[in-house]
């Protein structure tokens, strides 16, 4: 049974008046995808240590803030979003004390720190699913239907693939929207609203400014657990409202959790934020998540999806300012993440379209995501051998956005072979024996390089006035070309293949791609992007 798609009105409470200086509303937030970001003590695997010695780099790039991919103690079915202590850093990222050296000298550096909250599910080795008599009350367990109970409850199916539901031993069904080391937590049980609330607390008294709320849409289920009636569901996320994704329960959870936020940061001086993965089915529906007394921010899917296409990008643009508008959240930006395919290859236009991509994306008024390495224009790895790949969605049929190990390949800093200084040993994954042009080392001060156009743009952002938040206003532009008005500049694009010649609009500040000044003409070729002063 698939929900008819009903939007509540998006701003029924009063706006909360603004608290504290809205930080978030236009940071640009880097993330760390901890096991592939930087390894300090040879295990080829990333740590918090290894994030720590970093923090220089990430404060020179330009960026106000980090968010922290899950480093809690976990088997790491699904790379630690399988928690099993929420309290615990796991031995592989180091300990608690190495947590608060992170946040301490990320703050000593200016640097604000998320970190990733995993409330749908936790790992089936946490001590209440653990528990035979808690774990009935705490997850979603159902007998199972036909004459001996031998068919699942009902047709849901996992995001990685295969039934959202595993038999036990004693013969009844626990769902897992993802995979069966994630049991799915009852959320109508009090007792989950209270452990959630202190873990948060816990993580607001280590120093945390806020947290990214992975699943934020799916705690909730509809009552009954009413079948979909329809197969490959995956194709529906995002699309529809389904029983187990974007039900309207889930909003009061997060208004709970914004009071809670809220309180604390009134009571510390601070402003602590949260942001939701949410995965809804329409801008307006993903502004629901985002009213003054909700989260603060959401991932902006649809823009991450969007072709390159002038159309099609000035059409989710608007569509996205034109949704937080009413809710007052300011609109946010994202074109890679540890979940999808690397934009530098996904958009289809090689390390060109990308840098125009990225251009692109920081005149935009909003927060910006900024994903590990694609400052380095690290492309997609495509060529991974079955035995090395970890990602669930891989050993499962029909993952949600394909195979995950290729964006998550440790980042090359420095050297000519791997690990490139990724750590003193090597790397969980294999790194390409081609990324030596490619490290940090190779593209520091090197003005034609990714990571210094990404440097530029994100100096640019912090001393444009208004750059970061506020509107933009589209301009005419030729087919195939998008121009817009930001605070002190002119942005355009071509989304062309060739070159295209314009009236020069302003002196340029920052290009993807090298443009020709020639008397009152600019020459920009295809798949490029420049800022120009006005
Ligand atoms: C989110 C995470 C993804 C994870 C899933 C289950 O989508 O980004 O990596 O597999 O949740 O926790």
């Amino acid at each position: 049974m698939t929900q008819e798609l009903t939007t509540p009105s998006p701003a029924p409470r009063a706006p909360a008046p603004r608290r504290g200086s809205g930080w978030w509303r236009d940071a640009v937030i880097y993330q760390i995808y901890v096991r592939s970001f930087a390894d300090s003590d040879g295990d080829g695997i990333g740590d918090l240590r290894g994030a720590c010695g970093k923090l220089p780099y990430l404060k020179a790039l330009g960026v106000d803030a980090v968010w922290l991919t899950p480093f809690y103690a976990s088997p790491q079915a699904d790379g630690g979003y399988d928690v099993a202590d929420y309290r615990a850093v796991d031995p592989l990222f180091g300990s608690l004390d190495d947590a608060r050296d992170l946040i301490r000298a990320a703050h000593d550096a200016g640097l604000r720190v998320i970190v990733d909250i995993v409330p749908n599910h936790t790992s089936d080795r946490h001590p209440w699913f653990q528990d035979p008599e808690l774990s009935r009350q705490r997850y979603v367990f159902r007998p199972g239907k036909g004459e001996r109970g031998e068919l699942p409850p009902n047709d849901w199916e996992s995001v990685f693939g295969g039934p959202a539901w595993t038999r036990t031993e004693r013969g009844d069904w626990y769902l897992h929207l993802f995979a069966p080391e994630q049991p799915d937590l009852n959320w109508d049980n009090p007792d989950v609203h209270a452990e959630f609330a202190d873990i948060l607390r816990f993580w607001l008294d280590l120093g945390v400014d806020g947290f990214r709320v992975d699943v934020a849409h799916g705690m909730v289920k509809a009552p009954g657990l009413p079948d979909i009636g329809r197969g490959e569901q995956a194709k529906l996320i995002g699309s529809q409202v389904l029983p187990f994704f974007d039900q309207d329960g889930v909003h009061a959870i997060h208004r709970s959790w914004r009071q809670l936020l809220d309180g604390y940061g009134d009571a510390h001086g601070k402003e602590v934020v949260g942001v939701a993965e949410a995965w809804a089915p329409s801008a307006e529906r993903l502004a629901l998540y985002v009213r003054p007394d909700e989260l603060h921010q959401a991932f902006n899917f649809p823009y991450l999806n969007a072709t390159w296409d002038a159309a099609d990008l000035r059409a989710v643009i608007d569509a996205s300012l034109d949704a937080m508008r009413p809710v007052g959240a300011p609109a946010t930006w994202v074109l890679s993440n540890h979940d999808v395919v690397r934009h530098r290859t996904r958009l289809g236009g090689g390390l060109d379209r990308a840098r125009a991509a990225a251009l692109l994306m920081l005149a935009l008024p909003g927060s910006v995501y900024i994903y590990q390495g694609e400052e380095l224009g690290l492309p997609e790895v495509t060529d991974l051998p079955d035995h090395v790949r970890q990602d669930p969605s891989f050993f499962r049929a029909n993952g949600q956005d394909g195979f995950r190990d290729g964006c998550r390949v440790p980042l090359p800093w420095s050297g000519e072979l791997p690990p490139y200084g990724f750590g003193p040993g090597g790397s969980w994954l294999p790194q390409p024996a081609d990324w030596r042009r490619l490290t940090v080392e190779a593209q520091t001060g090197d003005p034609s390089s990714t990571l210094e156009l990404y440097r530029t743009a994100l100096d640019l952002r912090r001393r444009l006035p208004g750059l970061g938040d506020g509107e933009l206003s589209w301009q005419p532009a030729p087919k195939g070309l998008l121009a817009f008005r930001r605070p002190g500049l002119l942005c355009t694009v071509s989304l062309l293949p060739h070159l295209v010649e314009f009236p020069l609009p302003g002196r340029p500040l920052v290009s993807s791609a090298p443009v020709t000044v020639d008397g009152g003409s600019a020459v920009v070729p295809g798949d490029s992007c420049t800022w120009w002063a006005i």
